[in-house]
């Protein structure tokens, strides 16, 4: 059995960047979740089977003992979009950053993460965080590192560009940035995820409106109540274009309130482009006029279905709630796929074993799961797999021990070109 690398979720939302580390199958285990928002918390329950604390983060009584924390606090005090709060909201808002280090200064695991908005990187919060970290104490001993992420570059099929910020105790330096795995900066340039690739083979027409709770496998793929003139106006919109061509090919049927905008962004009413990765998921992707939103060729906006692939959730994962509220989880996720690869970086710094000689700078540690089968290593793009420890278990970072089943198809690995 793999021993666990248990992980504490702050500010966890549906848990986009949990599924992200499970996904990793390197060990780790969410083991405490805190979330305010009850059906974002009842999602993260049925999805992780772990202890959620469903309250805000100030009434945390205590915390388990773990050895990673995750999590992103809230971002509107800081993103462009919330700019419209009150300054009292903003501002406590903002705040919320503090709680998550007053967790790592509890809990003091071997490594976090934090996820924000880019502009929370520009922000004097964000220097107060680094002032921090250069000293006080409690963080001395951490190294850490961070930078502006697009989730496109880690296989997720959207442009999306998220703060992120890595420390890991005891190490000399926290490596920057984790190694795209998609796009021209790739290893192997493998060619970005595109909107064709995520919901090309989903069915055109969405498979009903509503909601039914209770049905296996849940159905995301609903549309909506659309009125004819919000069809007439979509019709107007060809391949690729947006607001300005519902205005040159039916002014007649432009909303009054855009008239007297001649200029503004392209994205309104926007469609998205097949071979591309989409724009940022945002939480009303059903709203056309919120962005690039409307399906490529389809005369409707994008499904919930489609959004959660394009944010690169798996079709299994269950999400509670009504429509709105699973949209508003949808849009404020974390893309698996890019938490993926935050877990592997970070178990790659804080748990794979500095002695181990035959783990070279260049070449990627790489846990396979007991029982995994040949197949499976194929589908994960192990190519070569190294054995690299006795025949019957293997030791990785200080903890995780794995019993071999078979040398030949579970073992620990050494994985030069792990392209996932
Ligand atoms: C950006 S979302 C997190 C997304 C999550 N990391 C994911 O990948 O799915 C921020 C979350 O913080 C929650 N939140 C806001 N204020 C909170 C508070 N005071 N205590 C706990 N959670 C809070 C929100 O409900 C929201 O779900």
């Amino acid at each position: 059995m793999v021993r666990q690398i248990r992980t504490i979720d702050l500010f966890s939302g549906a848990g986009g960047l949990a599924k992200g580390f499970a996904m990793a199958r390197c060990g780790f285990k969410t083991v405490f979740a805190v979330e305010i928002d009850p059906d974002a918390a009842m999602t993260f329950k049925h999805n992780f089977r772990c202890k959620v604390h469903v309250g805000s983060i100030t009434t945390v009584p205590e915390y388990p003992e773990a050895d990673v924390i995750i999590g992103g606090p809230p971002c509107q005090g800081f993103s462009r979009l919330g700019r419209d709060r009150s300054d009292e909201s903003r501002a406590q808002i903002n705040e919320l950053w503090q709680e998550y280090i007053e967790a790592v200064r509890r809990v003091r695991p071997k490594a976090f993460v934090i996820e924000n908005v880019p502009e929370f990187q520009r922000s004097p919060q964000f220097e107060r965080l680094l002032e921090l970290m250069d000293t006080d104490e409690d963080f001395s001993a951490y190294a850490y590192n961070y930078g502006v992420l697009n989730a496109a570059d880690y296989g997720v099929p959207q442009n999306r560009r998220r703060g992120i910020f890595i420390a890991v105790r005891d190490v000399a330096e926290v490596a920057w940035p984790p190694p795209p795995t998609h796009g021209p900066r790739s290893m192997h340039e493998t060619p970005y995820r595109t909107v064709r690739d995520a919901i090309g083979k989903l069915p055109s027409i969405p498979m009903g409106i509503e909601l039914e709770e209770d049905r296996v496998p849940q159905n995301l793929h609903l549309g909506r109540n659309l009125t004819q003139l919000s069809i007439e106006r979509f019709k107007a919109i060809p391949p690729g274009g947006n607001r300005f061509d519902l205005r040159r090919n039916r002014p007649d049927l432009e909303p009054k309130c855009w008239a007297n905008k001649p200029s503004g962004t392209n994205d309104v009413m926007g469609r998205l482009l097949w071979d591309r990765p989409s724009v940022t998921i945002r939480t009303e992707f059903y709203k056309p006029e919120k962005g690039r939103y409307l399906h490529p060729d389809q005369h409707r906006p994008i499904t919930h279905r489609e959004a959660a692939r394009l944010q690169s959730f798996p079709d299994n994962f269950y999400f509670v709630g009504n429509k709105p509220s699973i949209a508003r989880q949808i849009g404020n996720a974390v893309p698996p796929l890019l938490g993926k690869a935050l877990a592997k970086f970070v178990l790659e710094i804080a748990f794979a074993r500095p002695d181990d000689s035959a783990i070279t700078s260049s070449d990627r540690s790489f846990v396979v799961q007991p029982g995994e089968e040949r197949d499976q290593l194929v589908d994960r793009r192990v190519r070569h797999l190294t054995v690299v420890g006795p025949v019957g278990k293997r030791v990785v970072g200080d903890e995780t021990v794995v019993p071999f089943v078979d040398p030949v198809t579970v073992g620990v690995g050494v994985l030069p070109h792990v392209g996932c």
